[in-house]
């Protein structure tokens, strides 16, 4: 194609999410489960009290002004790594703050892997890993997620630097989560390992994880000289703030010399991307950090325990009924379970003559609890089990 570069990839970039998004609102009986996005119990987007009222404040030149790093704003990173390592981790560690989850994510890889080298990531995962891996022309190998010893055979399998992603807790779209001995079992792998590794772990809903999720982090303080720990974190799902975009990544490593060339990289990086991050936002979240943290833990708890409600109804009434899902622990999603991706097809076209709008995934309709009121959850699943 003319113009652009030699390995641009010029098919027609078709965002199947949006487009199932658009034809749901479109319809005006239509039951949305389509959104990554957390609805209240009223239907509307939820926000959080403790995070829009304080950004109001902010005075319009503050927000105008340029953010002070490429990095992010200081105050903005450190609450944000303490807000996410939650007194857990004393290794060295180091962050930058990024343009969402996504950010994060696409910084791990750019920073880490060259052309042709491989992306490990679950087979039924968030599309955008295969985009960014795609787009920066790398090798992919999936894994199941409830099979670590397949893990751990892609694992060997890969020729170099093993860079591998893990979605847990509250996995997209699965809703699966590693217990604590199977992250043990992931780190003594990784710990093993006489080559370099660097794990991702994308933590994008972990704020919605009930249980300890984050007992694994202390891990982190005895990984081995060769492996760097990633974290991906999202202030769009953490402070329902996903427009904004605003997250961070978080390295850990035994080495802080590293760290600080690390950092140093990543922050070169962002500079040649997007510049600079958006201020009001790293601002605002750095204040609901520091002085608003009371009210925001207290709204955030409600918002896990109005979700937890939709999952162990939907979950229950599906295992009533027989409707086959994969195992979840906890988050926005379920999924109903799928061998064959054409039948999928089929119930999924049959779903939305009826007004139940999802999404599909590979090997699976991924139905989207966190937008569905807990009054339209309950008979969701009998009413699809009918259906397919
Ligand atoms: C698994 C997963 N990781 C990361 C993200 C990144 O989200 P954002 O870039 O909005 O922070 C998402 C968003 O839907 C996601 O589902």
């Amino acid at each position: 194609m003319k113009f652009v570069r030699k390995k641009e990839n010029t098919d027609r970039y078709v965002d199947t999410i949006f487009s199932v998004v658009g034809a749901a609102k479109a319809d005006l009986l239509a039951i949305n489960a389509t959104a990554g996005c957390l609805y209240d119990e009223e239907g509307k987007l939820l926000t959080f009290r403790s995070v829009y009222e304080q950004e109001a404040k902010i005075p319009a030149a503050r927000r105008a002004a340029y953010a002070s790093s490429p990095a992010g704003n200081k105050d903005y990173i450190e609450l944000v790594s303490d807000f996410v390592l939650d007194q857990r981790v004393s290794n060295h560690h180091g962050a930058i703050a990024t343009p969402g989850g996504t950010g994060a994510i696409a910084t791990a890889i750019m920073s880490c892997l060259d052309e042709g080298d491989t992306v490990i990531f679950p087979e039924i995962a968030w599309g955008n890993y295969k985009v960014i891996a795609a787009e920066h022309n790398l090798k992919m190998l999936n894994y199941d997620v409830y099979d670590l010893q397949d893990l751990f055979d892609k694992i060997d399998s890969v020729d170099g630097k093993v860079f591998v992603i893990i979605n847990s807790p509250c996995q997209n779209p699965l809703g699966q989560a590693y217990s604590y001995e199977e992250w043990k079992k992931i780190f003594d792998k990784l710990n093993s390992l006489e080559k370099e590794a660097v794990l991702v772990c994308d933590i994008a809903y972990i704020d919605y994880a009930t249980g300890d999720p984050k007992a694994y982090f202390s891990l982190f303080n005895e990984i081995s000289d060769n492996v760097l720990v990633l974290l991906c974190a999202s202030c769009s799902k953490a402070f329902s703030y996903y427009g904004q975009r605003l997250g961070a990544l978080i390295a850990v490593n035994n080495d802080p010399e590293f760290l600080d060339h690390y950092i140093n990289l990543c922050s070169r990086l962002a500079r040649a991307t997007w510049s600079n991050l958006n201020n009001a936002a790293m601002i605002n979240i750095a204040e609901v950090l520091r002085d608003h943290r009371q009210e925001y833990d207290q709204e955030l708890e409600e918002a896990k325990q109005m979700l937890k409600k939709r999952t162990d109804l939907f979950i229950r009434q599906a295992k009533d009924c027989g409707l086959e899902l994969y195992t979840s622990c906890d988050g926005f999603f379920v999924t109903i379970r799928y061998d064959d991706n054409k039948k999928r097809d089929e119930d999924h076209q049959k779903l939305i003559d009826h007004h139940i709008y999802t999404i599909k995934v590979n090997k699976g309709i991924r139905v989207g609890l966190c937008s569905v009121p807990l009054k339209t959850v309950d008979g969701l699943a009998y009413k699809i089990k009918e259906l397919i």
